[in-house]
């Protein structure tokens, strides 16, 4: 059998997912090294004080696979000292109610904990309870909490700290650190809340520059691709055009790479030349976040497909009724084999692509999509979702 080179190592692919963290991450380092300073107390004190950090830094600054490194070496650290500490990281963002937060939470930190049948609250003190009978300390990251806040409201950050707070002459076994894209949320809470929430210390990650973005790709290279698949001379053209078009945005720079390589592979080429990141430009865009889009469920993204197909077809329109988006529901249901929700169902869909940011949707309930090219969504999620019937 003949097989085609791939520019990827074999397992290179999973190493330019968002999920992934990579063994260094340039020029974060230092914020790891800090964090890690500033949570040491978790383990040296164990219980002493509820820590909490607030990290904020625009969209592809590093929040969130700092925090998740910061989690490792804590975890480790403890591991060597013989104690147990869990680093647990909830995305808000991909938890539409109190009740699945906390179920995210008790699912990564004691997944033999029955959550059916009980309330959030209720959930909250089992897990507590869990954490004493195991002698064990948590470190939670509530990712996106701003978007949370936004959406759901703000109790259950003031039940989760209160649970630590309201507890005396007993050990502290709840840590936190938050992360927002800024700090505005702060200025809704309520001051009861505030009081709880009181992050002892904060980090706000600057973008990157170019240089910077050269050094975080290098890495990238080196560990997703075959030697000699990515020049120097691509690597500073991905640097440079992130740097210009996207803010600085490492994410937006892993997916250019990505896609970069992905149609070097899909022409039958040894290596990735300008024209593959040229093409590669063409079909991402810096405000389409891919983790946000994958989180979706099945229905949020048919009905997304759908939107974005036919605003391809209707290049003059910035809003188009819902009827005329059904219709496209419809279809797509179809050719992916789904039975489709009815209008009730799918206009809560659409409030809740609204809610994450995704869509936009004016006054007479059209619908719209305000910072990505329809196409460029309908690809992705074409890719998402497989290729259907
Ligand atoms: N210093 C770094 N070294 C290596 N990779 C990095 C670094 N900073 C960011 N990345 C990578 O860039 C991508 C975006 O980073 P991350 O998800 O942490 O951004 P973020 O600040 O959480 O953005 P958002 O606010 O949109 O969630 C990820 O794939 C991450 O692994
Ligand atoms: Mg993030």
């Amino acid at each position: 059998m003949l097989t085609r080179r791939s520019v990827f190592k074999p397992d290179g692919l999973k190493k330019l997912d968002f999920e992934y963290v990579p063994p260094r991450l340039p020029h974060r380092e230092e914020y790891v090294e800090r964090l890690v300073d500033f949570l040491r107390p978790i383990i040296e004190r164990p219980g002493a004080i509820s820590e909490r950090v607030l990290i904020t830094g625009r969209s592809g600054t590093g929040k969130t696979v700092t925090a998740k490194k910061t989690g490792e070496i804590m975890e480790r650290i403890a591991r060597n000292r013989g104690k147990k500490l869990i680093y647990a990281h909830v995305n808000c963002r991909a938890t539409g109610s109190k009740f699945a937060l906390v179920q995210r939470i008790i699912h990564q930190v004691a997944p033999a904990l029955p959550v059916r049948g009980y309330g959030p609250i209720e959930l909250l003190h089992a897990l507590w309870d869990y954490l004493n009978e195991h002698d064990c300390f948590l470190l939670l990251t509530l990712d996106e909490i701003d978007y949370y806040i936004r959406t759901t409201g703000e109790d259950i950050v003031y039940e989760l700290t209160r649970l630590t707070d309201e507890v005396k002459n007993v050990p502290q076994r709840i840590n936190f650190i938050f992360i927002s894209r800024n700090g505005g949320f702060l200025n809704v809470l309520s001051p009861s809340t505030l009081s709880k929430f009181r992050p002892q210390e904060r980090f706000d990650f600057p973008p990157y520059n170019e240089l910077q973005l050269r050094d975080i790709l290098t890495e990238r290279v080196k560990e997703a691709f075959n030697e000699n698949c990515v020049s120097e001379e691509i690597i500073d053209f991905i640097a440079r055009n992130t740097c210009k078009y996207g803010h600085g945005d490492a994410r937006y720079a892993i997916q250019l790479l990505l896609a970069a390589g992905l149609i070097a592979d899909r022409d039958g080429y040894p290596m990735v030349i300008p024209e593959h990141v040229r093409e590669a430009q063409e079909k991402t865009d810096p405000r389409l976040r891919d983790e946000d889009i994958v989180v979706l469920n099945e229905h949020q993204k048919l009905l997304l497909l759908a939107l974005a197909r036919s605003l391809a077809d209707r290049k003059e329109a910035v809003f188009l009724p819902i009827e005329e988006v059904e219709e496209a529901y419809n279809v797509v249901c179809e050719e992916y084999s789904k039975q489709p929700v009815g209008r009730v169902m799918l206009h809560a869909l659409a409030s809740e692509l609204k809610a994450a940011g995704i869509i936009v949707i004016d006054s007479n309930f059209r619908l719209g999509l305000d910072g990505v090219k329809a196409e460029v969504m309908e690809r992705f999620l074409e890719n998402l979702l497989g290729k259907g019937r």
